[in-house]
C-alpha cells in the first residue's frame, strides 16, 4: 500500500517533498521529477526552490516531465500549463526551460503528441520521482474517472466538475475553461520510479479515503496508486478525515526508523 503521512499542514509537506527531491538530485544530479500543476504541490515547489537556494544545489541538469496540458491553449496563454509549471517551477528552482516538457496541446498535431510524448519519457530513462495532485473526483493529471488505468498519453474530455473546479483559474468563467487536454495516461504515471501525492482540505478527503482505502477502480483514477511499489499520499488532517486507518498511518510515520527511508 502506499505510505500515508498525515501533515499538519502543506509547508510541512512541502518540506518532505523538498527533502526527498534534494536526496534525489544529489544522488542524480540529471535526475527527471514529474511536474503536475493545482495549488497543491505549490509549497512542495517553494520548499524545494528554497532548499536549493540555501544548500546551493545545483540542479543544471535536472530535467523535468509535466503531467498534462489544456488542448487548443496558446502554451503562452497565462493558465496554459507550460505558462504554469515555468511560473511555478522552472522560475523559482533555476531550471533550465529546455529540459522541462509539457505535453503539447496544439490541434494541428495533437493526435500524435500522445505517443510522441511517452516515448520522449522511455528515451530519457524514465521519471524519478512524480509529484501528483488530485481532484475533487480522484482524478490524476486529467485522468478523469473511467479512464483506463493501463491508458497512455492521450485526448481527454474534460468532466464538468473539474471545469468548475478549474473556472477559478479562468475569471470564474466556465466557458473560458478548455473542455479538453492532453495528459499522461495512468499506464504512463505508474511507470514513474515513485509517486508522491499531495491533498489538502476537507474538498479532498472522498477522494483520498478512495484512493487509499477503497477497491482499484478507473473510477477512482487515483486508486490506481495501490498498484504501484513506492507510492507517498501525503495529506493534512481535513483531507485525511475519512481514512479509516488514520491511526496506523500515524504511529507508523511516528515511529519509523531512520532505515526504512522515505
Ligand atoms: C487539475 C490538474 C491536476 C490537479 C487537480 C487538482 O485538474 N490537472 O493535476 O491535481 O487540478 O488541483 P488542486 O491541487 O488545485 O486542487
Amino acid at each position: 500500500m502506499a505510505e500515508v503521512i498525515i501533515v499538519s499542514n502543506e509547508d510541512e509537506a512541502g518540506r518532505i517533498y523538498a527533502d526527498c527531491a534534494a536526496q534525489l538530485i544529489a544522488a542524480k544530479p540529471n535526475c527527471i521529477l514529474g511536474l503536475a500543476t493545482g495549488s497543491s504541490p505549490l509549497a512542495a515547489y517553494k520548499a524545494l526552490a528554497a532548499k536549493v537556494e540555501a544548500d546551493h544545489i545545483d540542479v543544471s541538469q535536472v530535467r523535468g516531465f509535466a503531467l498534462d496540458e489544456y488542448a487548443g491553449l496558446d502554451p503562452k496563454h497565462p493558465q496554459s500549463y507550460r505558462s504554469t509549471i515555468d511560473r511555478t517551477v522552472v522560475e523559482p528552482l533555476g531550471l533550465n526551460p529546455e529540459l522541462v516538457h509539457v505535453p503539447n496541446g496544439n490541434l494541428d498535431t495533437i493526435a500524435t503528441a500522445g505517443r510522441e510524448y511517452d516515448a520522449a519519457i522511455e528515451a530519457a530513462g524514465g521519471v524519478d520521482m512524480q509529484i501528483l495532485g488530485i481532484g475533487t473526483d480522484g482524478h490524476i493529471g486529467f485522468n478523469e474517472p473511467g479512464s483506463s488505468l493501463a491508458s497512455g498519453t492521450r485526448i481527454k474530455t474534460l468532466t464538468e466538475q473539474t471545469r468548475v473546479d478549474n473556472a477559478r483559474f479562468f475569471d470564474n468563467d466556465i466557458n473560458q475553461v478548455p473542455t479538453h487536454c492532453i495528459t499522461q495516461g495512468i499506464g504512463t504515471i505508474l511507470k514513474a520510479r515513485q509517486l508522491v501525492l499531495l491533498a489538502f482540505g476537507a474538498g479532498k478527503a472522498e477522494a483520498v479515503a478512495a484512493t487509499v482505502e477503497g477497491g482499484i477502480s478507473s473510477f477512482c483514477p487515483a486508486s490506481a496508486l495501490q498498484l504501484h511499489p513506492h507510492a507517498t499520499v501525503i495529506v493534512d488532517e481535513a483531507a485525511a478525515a475519512r481514512l479509516q486507518n488514520r491511526d496506523y498511518y500515524k504511529w507508523a510515520y511516528d515511529n519509523k526508523p531512520a532505515w526504512q527511508g522515505i
